[in-house]
């Protein structure tokens, strides 16, 4: 894929320099409408983002109704988590998604977003106890879930799989630093990279996933001097998770964002109160139902058949 490298000026051909050229010509710039019918790629997230200097927002989504919304909303990427597990299936930890499960919420997704750039998580023991069984789950997340590309939860251990996913056309996410997957094993959920010697592995995690042929970077929980160095060091698109504002993207889970969790980590605050606004709604419904207040009823028998009835 392409490489690259973010600079402050607009790159030629980026969407920047369509910006800087349609002012010079007077043109308004390209309605919410316009950017949503050109589909987003690997390619376009380059060029358009990472290489034009812009920041890029990513956020969870597990069915077609409310991709349709982001994408109208212009959001350019999603990714089905595995934290569907916790936020639709109501499990504790990621580890219970099923692999079924998340193809058909991937394709759900798809299908409501199709312009979007849609990431397919790979599952908990879908990819890690055989290579052959990871490459093949990893192709139906891309033709049955329709996936533009695949999230791993992984360190440099994993060399040989990303390399061989990469040589059978699969695009590979990295998700390195805080890996959820592992949280029973490690004793929960933690930050990573907070000592120079953790931090000096995920930057090898990192240049590794490159060199074996992943398409981009998920850093999850790492402090923001770690992400700007795998920034630094590597050449594809780096989006963070909790891991600072050096990241050329940023992730959230929908539901933290939404105002529908109870508890969202301190970098994924909810910009709206959705859980108090359907308790609201219902309540209206509950109380509607009570009284009978339904409105006027839209079915009537057909003429006549009332009497013979
Ligand atoms: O599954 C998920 O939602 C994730 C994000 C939190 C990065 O992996």
């Amino acid at each position: 894929m392409t490489t690259v490298r973010p600079h402050a000026a607009a790159a030629p051909g980026s969407k920047a320099e369509a910006e800087v050229s349609r002012a010079a010509e007077g043109a308004p710039e390209a309605s919410p409408q316009e950017q949503k019918r050109r589909p987003v790629t690997l390619r376009t997230i380059c060029k358009d983002y990472v290489l034009a200097g812009e920041k890029f927002a990513c956020l969870t989504c597990y069915d077609a109704t409310t991709a349709k919304w982001l994408e109208r909303a212009g959001v350019p990427m999603l990714l089905v988590g595995d934290t569907a597990a916790e936020m639709i299936l109501g499990y504790a930890s990621t580890i219970h998604a099923p692999l079924d499960f998340l193809i058909t919420l991937n394709a759900a997704v798809k299908r409501g977003a199709p312009c979007t750039f849609v990431m397919a998580d790979m599952p908990f023991m879908s990819y890690q106890a055989e290579e052959a069984e990871g490459i093949r789950n990893a192709g139906r997340f891309m033709t049955e879930g329709m996936a533009d590309a695949v999230k791993l939860e992984v360190d440099r251990s994993f060399t040989p799989l990303v390399e061989k996913m990469a040589k059978a056309g699969v695009p590979v996410v990295a998700h390195i630093g805080c890996r959820p997957q592992q949280a029973k094993l490690r004793g929960g959920y933690r930050s990573v990279g907070r000592t120079a010697e953790e931090a000096a592995g995920m930057v090898a995690d990192a240049v590794a996933m490159e060199k074996a042929g992943a398409v981009m970077l998920l850093i999850e929980a790492a402090p923001n001097e770690v992400s700007a160095r795998i920034v630094e060091k590597t050449n594809i698109p780096v989006i963070g998770c909790g891991a600072g504002p050096a990241c050329h993207g940023q992730i959230v889970v929908l539901h933290d964002m939404l105002g529908l969790t109870d508890w969202q980590p301190a970098f994924a605050r909810p910009l709206v109160a959705m859980g108090s606004e359907m308790v609201e709604a219902a309540r209206q419904w509950i109380d509607k139902v009570r009284r009978s207040d339904l409105g006027e009823h839209p079915y009537r028998m057909k003429e006549g058949d009332a009497g013979k009835f």
